[in-house]
């Protein structure tokens, strides 16, 4: 059986051994590669639309929604400035442009270009 000073030399160790741990500073933050850099990540991002425009940018027949895929990768990227800058009249698309940079909007309107 232990005795109550190595008992308490114990619980002092495991006190300073949390002190350190705690003095320690914050793990680096995990790097990851933004979505539009990624492989999957355009695909990924595209998703976003399929509600409305539909899968992959083909929308049902009788859809009130423009389809996006095989429109230019210029043509969309054109189109989505607008609504982020608001000069485009819109109902949802202002708020929707706006949760992508330019740079997530490109690699989106290269895909959608690249699906026929
Ligand atoms: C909640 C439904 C919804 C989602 C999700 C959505 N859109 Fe739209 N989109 C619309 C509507 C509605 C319009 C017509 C403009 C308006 O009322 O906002 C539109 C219009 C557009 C147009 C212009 C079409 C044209 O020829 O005038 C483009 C381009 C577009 N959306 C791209 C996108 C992209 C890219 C995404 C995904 C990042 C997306 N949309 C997600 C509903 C949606």
């Amino acid at each position: 059986m232990k005795s109550p000073v190595s008992r308490a030399a114990a619980g002092l160790g495991a006190l300073a051994a949390g002190l350190a741990m705690a003095q320690q500073p914050a793990p680096p933050a995990p790097a990851f590669a933004p979505a539009h850099l990624t492989g999957s990540g355009p695909r990924n991002m595209a998703m976003a639309c399929a509600p409305c425009h539909g899968t992959q940018g083909k929308t049902a027949e009788g859809s009130p929604f423009r389809p996006l895929a095989g429109r230019t990768a210029g043509e969309t990227i054109e189109i989505m400035g607008q609504f982020k800058a608001g000069t485009r009249p819109a109902t949802v698309m202002h708020q929707i442009a706006k949760g992508f940079s330019d740079d997530e909007i490109a690699a989106i309107a290269a895909y959608f270009e690249s699906q026929r």
